[in-house]
Parts: C-alpha cells; sequence; structure tokens
C-alpha cells in the first residue's frame, strides 16, 4: 500500500462533491445547441451565455447592475492577473500589495520585474491606514501603478475587508489616481455571516480592476476565471490578449451548469467545504491551543497557523513530510520569502477523515521541532509581541 499522505498543501476544492451527473448533462446539452460556436474563436471576451451568467452572479451578489460587456473571460482568474499587470507595468514599476499574498500572483509579478510593496495584514486584511505613509515613503519616482489586494478571504490569512476599510482604501486610491486590482478569487466560498461588498460596488471609481474565478467554487480544472473593469482600462488590459480567448467548451458547459440558478449548487459545496474548515479549527483548538493562534475564516479554503518563533522550520517541513502530511509554509506567501513562523492549511480537497487523523500528526510536529518549552510570546495571529514579521 502507498504511503498515507495528508496534503494540505494547494487550493483545491472538493473531489466528493464534484456535481459529476450536473456536469455531465450540462456537457452534453452545450455541445448539442452550440457545436457551430466550438467551430469558431471565442474572442476577448468569450462565451456571450457565461458572462451573462457570470455578470448575473455578480449583480446578485453585490446588489448593483453589472454589464456582461464589460467582462472578460479568460484562462483561470491568474492569467487576469498576469494580463492586468503586464498592462499597467513595465519592469521596475512599483505595485502595492499585501506583505503576505498569493504566491502565484508573486511569481507573475517577479516574473515581470515588479517591485512589490508590501502593507502589512490584520485580521481584517490589508492595513489601509498604512497606505498613504507608504505612498509618501515611495514618493512620484516610485509612485505605485496600482494596489493589488485581495479582499475577501484573503490568500493565505483568510481575513475579510470590512466596508469601512474598503471605502478607505478606495479613497485613498482615487485621490492619488491609483488603480486597485481586486481579487476575489474566493468569493463564494462563503460559510458564514454578511459579506461586505466588492469595491466595485463601493464605488464609481473607474480605476477598480476586478478579478474573480471558477477555480474555488467550481473546479481550477475547468480554467475559467474573468475580469471586469470599465473603460479605458477594460480596454487597454484587453489590449495585451493575444490567445484568440477563453476556452468556449468550458464556458459553454459551465453557462448550462448555472443556467437557472447559481447559488443552489454554491450552497451546497460551501455546506461542505465549511465542514471541513471546522474540522481543522477544532483539531487545532483540540491540540495546540497552548502554542500556536490560527484563523476561523468565515470562507475561503485556507486557515492560517501562526506557530512559536522558536520552532525549526526545516525540521517542522521535513518531519511532517516523512510522515505524510504537507502544508504551505508561510514564507511562500511572504512577498520578500521572509522567514516568518506560519504556516497555511488547505482543507478543501482533503476528506474529512484525513483532517481529523493528519491535524493531531501535524501537531506533534510542530511541538518536536520546538527548540524549547518557552510558553507562547503571542495572543492573536497579528500581534506583534516579540515578533519579527
Ligand atoms: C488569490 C488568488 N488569485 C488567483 C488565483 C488563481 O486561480 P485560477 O487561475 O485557478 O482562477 C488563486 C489560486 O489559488 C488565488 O489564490
Amino acid at each position: 500500500m502507498p504511503p498515507r499522505t495528508f496534503n494540505f498543501a494547494v487550493g483545491r476544492t472538493n473531489p466528493e462533491t464534484f456535481p459529476v451527473e450536473r456536469m455531465q448533462r450540462a456537457a452534453s446539452a452545450a455541445i448539442a445547441r452550440e457545436f457551430e460556436e466550438l467551430t469558431d474563436y471565442p474572442g476577448k471576451l468569450g462565451h456571450p451565455g457565461l458572462r451573462a451568467v457570470m455578470a448575473r452572479r455578480e449583480s446578485e451578489r453585490e446588489g448593483v447592475a453589472v454589464d456582461p460587456d464589460r467582462i472578460a473571460l479568460t484562462n483561470g482568474s491568474m492569467q487576469a492577473v498576469t494580463l492586468t499587470a503586464e498592462a499597467l507595468t513595465r519592469p521596475g514599476d512599483t505595485v502595492i500589495c499585501e506583505e503576505f499574498t498569493y504566491v502565484g500572483t508573486i511569481g507573475a509579478y517577479r516574473s515581470l520585474g515588479i517591485d512589490m510593496q508590501g502593507l502589512p495584514v490584520d485580521g481584517d486584511g490589508m492595513r489601509v491606514d498604512l497606505l498613504e505613509a507608504k505612498l509618501a515613503e515611495l514618493g512620484e519616482a516610485r509612485r505605485p501603478k496600482f494596489i493589488y489586494a485581495l479582499t475577501t478571504y484573503q490568500n493565505p490569512t483568510g481575513a475579510t475587508m470590512p466596508v469601512e476599510r474598503r471605502r478607505r482604501l478606495i479613497d485613498v486610491a482615487e485621490r492619488h489616481g491609483i488603480p486597485i486590482v481586486e481579487d476575489n478569487c474566493y468569493g463564494d466560498v462563503h460559510f458564514d455571516g454578511e459579506k461586505p461588498p466588492a469595491l466595485f460596488a463601493l464605488s464609481d471609481y473607474a480605476g477598480i480592476v476586478y478579478l474573480c474565478s471558477l477555480s474555488k467554487i467550481l473546479a481550477p480544472g475547468m480554467r475559467l476565471g474573468y475580469l471586469y473593469a470599465q473603460p479605458p482600462l477594460f480596454e487597454s488590459i484587453l489590449a495585451r490578449r493575444h490567445d484568440a480567448g477563453a476556452n468556449t467548451f468550458a464556458a459553454a458547459t459551465v453557462a448550462e451548469l448555472y443556467r437557472d440558478d447559481v447559488w443552489e449548487l454554491t450552497e451546497e459545496l460551501n455546506g461542505h467545504l465549511k465542514v471541513k474548515k471546522n474540522l481543522v479549527v477544532e483539531g487545532l483548538g483540540n491540540e495546540l491551543s497552548d502554542v500556536c493562534a490560527w484563523s476561523n475564516p468565515a470562507g475561503g479554503l485556507f486557515v492560517w497557523v501562526r506557530y512559536p518563533t522558536d520552532v525549526d522550520a526545516d525540521r517542522l517541513a521535513r518531519s511532517a513530510a516523512e510522515r505524510g502530511v504537507f502544508f504551505a509554509p508561510g514564507s511562500n506567501f511572504h512577498i520578500d520569502g521572509a522567514p516568518v513562523p506560519y504556516l497555511r492549511l488547505a482543507f478543501g480537497h482533503v476528506p474529512d477523515a484525513d483532517i481529523r487523523e493528519g491535524i493531531p500528526i501535524l501537531a506533534r510536529c510542530i511541538r518536536e521541532a520546538r527548540t524549547s518549552n518557552a510558553a507562547r510570546e503571542f495572543e492573536g495571529l497579528f500581534d506583534e509581541v516579540g515578533q519579527d514579521t
């Protein structure tokens, strides 16, 4: 038998709840109806049916009208992350983002030669209160070309920015004429409570570029995401596009899947993901409450864990891997790759039984990787007591 593994490393969805039959029926109907479109290229905007469904979804979720002709389908939202950065920057330009952010974005920005300037993150997301000081510090010469913000269920921390902070972010950006790229990749993976509106729903500022994805709520293998923006930004981003458009077959299938209702399936899948999130949080509570702190996010696919500074991170990763437990080290998400005492647990793809079994193993590894028995030197996930983050 292959060795048992508990893979909390990558943000993926739940194979157990994939809507196999519904997707088969949708694909079959899409082919029968749209085979002629499949013999053509999709173009810069992509499948009109899916754009209409996504416009409806955004409009129902955010409470404002959304024009499907301002939506362009992309090959996952990652293509939108890259296209936007290509359109708005040249090598050496500066972008402001959260100090901890999505590792894929860090990689893309690095390869475009972008100078990433981080703002710290707390339980309410990006520290927007520090934004103006950061702009002053950068000065005119390094004026950021845009601000990249993960406002809802931030990857990796799970934090959601409250509405007042969102308004302040828009206000500062608009006053300085700096575009904001809001990446709402996890927006629909929602478990509890009210969700604040997306930035575009709070303001008419034409500098807001909004990115979203079907990867996290449905399946990353579909490679469907989109960007939504106003002119002239929308056109200037799409001017960078030379791939003849996003996959019509995937788009037509998902448009059919969601034709009558987006939310029923979404809520069904979220119910199962919430169980997994709770299993992680309860497991950590049973095992590590004297030494660690962690998030309990209202949505998204990750729990962010802070461990004591005396943990030897290499030893932790090694001993966990030897016992089949995999996680993403916090340094992966730090814009400078700093060795921070955090790790991220992605729970979406892990069977419930493996979460129950895997968290105690991880907890043992964390304890064994400590080099002292000192009491915990911090209270919360983000406070600075004794920390160098
Ligand atoms: C914040 C964020 N943005 C974008 C992406 C890219 O996702 P996709 O290209 O599958 O839509 C991810 C994937 O993990 C992510 O976490």
